[in-house]
């Protein structure tokens, strides 16, 4: 690339030349939320995926997402800035062995949290994300046996919030394993007005202490809505930029992880660049496409979720 293009006006140049509507998580770089059409959780960006006019989606997030957006509109042109964009929950669940896993369970419903390949969702009765899990799940009958899965941690809160016993798939977030219990009970000694939220991908003794538990989404609201002047925040540091840019007068401060990790940033996430999204909208590659069967399959689960969460 040029280094003397200025990547923001020929990215925004790009997308309207070519009909593209860029949509960005909550976890991307400062740079890339910015420039956005629409940034949101993954409800939000699947819902705004089903319903665009634009003839190409670039999906400035990871591969789960990007495919979920060609599931929900096939005929369109669905780029990810870099393929290799990948998601440790997504990969802590084998379809083979997801499929396997299932059959022991023949008379319970699959629900599957998005975050988890199209292979995953096509084996799966419906989808749920981070905003709409407790929703989804109250919605079925009482008696309903369940499986849930990859993630054992937002698994566990649902079950305590809806008070159901679900089958447990064993994965997790790489991001949201890593606070620490005892740094985060130090921080909030240090600053006692401080409220502690957190996302429902972090372990059970983490959620136990937080005054809020939510998506990205719910986070972001809840900050917005509440009268606290500081915040400790336990997801990916994304966020904290449409935090701040929301309420410039509060205080933000991510949830301190244990020794092993320097910061809450996703490795996946952060793999998004600008230079790579400019390629991206230029050479409309490198495209997520999915065999035609698999979309067929794991549509019918994601529509469930977009049917009850409207
Ligand atoms: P939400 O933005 O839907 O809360 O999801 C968080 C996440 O980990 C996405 O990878
Ligand atoms: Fe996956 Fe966790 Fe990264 Fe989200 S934050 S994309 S769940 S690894």
């Amino acid at each position: 690339i040029d280094p003397t293009l200025d990547l923001v006006a020929e990215i925004q140049r790009l997308k309207k030349e070519k009909n593209a509507v860029l949509l960005a998580h909550y976890y991307q770089n400062a740079e890339i939320q910015d420039i956005a059409d629409y940034i949101g959780d993954s409800l939000g960006l699947s819902q705004q995926a089903a319903k665009t006019d634009a003839d190409m989606i670039v999906f400035a997030g990871v591969h789960f997402m990007a495919e979920t957006a060609k599931i929900l509109s096939p005929s369109k042109k669905v780029l990810l800035p870099d393929l290799k964009a990948g998601c440790s929950l997504s990969d802590s669940c084998p379809p083979h062995l997801f499929a396997r896993f299932k059959e022991q369970y023949p008379d319970h419903l699959v629900i599957t949290y998005v975050n988890c390949t199209a292979e995953l969702k096509a084996l799966s009765d419906i989808v749920c994300t981070s905003s709409n899990a407790v929703q989804i799940v109250e919605s079925l009958p009482k008696d309903q046996k369940i499986i849930f899965g990859p993630d054992k941690n937002l698994g566990d809160y649902v079950k305590k919030k809806t008070g159901r016993d679900l089958v447990l798939w064993n994965g997790a977030c790489m991001v949201h394993e890593i606070f620490s219990h005892d740094k985060i009970a130090d921080l909030r000694n240090q600053f006692p007005k401080a409220k502690f939220i957190a996302h429902p991908e972090c372990e059970d003794h983490i959620l136990a202490q937080a005054d809020y538990v939510g998506s990205t989404s719910g986070m972001l609201k809840f900050t917005i809505e509440d009268d606290a002047a500081q915040y400790i925040v336990a997801t990916e540091s994304g966020i904290l930029h449409q935090m701040q840019k929301a309420s410039p007068s509060k205080t933000f401060i991510p949830a301190p992880p244990n020794n092993v990790c320097a910061c809450n940033d996703c490795p996946h996430m952060k793999l998004n660049t600008l230079e790579k999204l400019y390629n991206c909208l230029y050479y409309e590659l490198p495209e997520v496409d999915l065999p035609a069967d698999v979309i067929q399959r794991a549509r019918k689960p994601i529509e469930r979720m977009l049917e009850i969460s409207e």
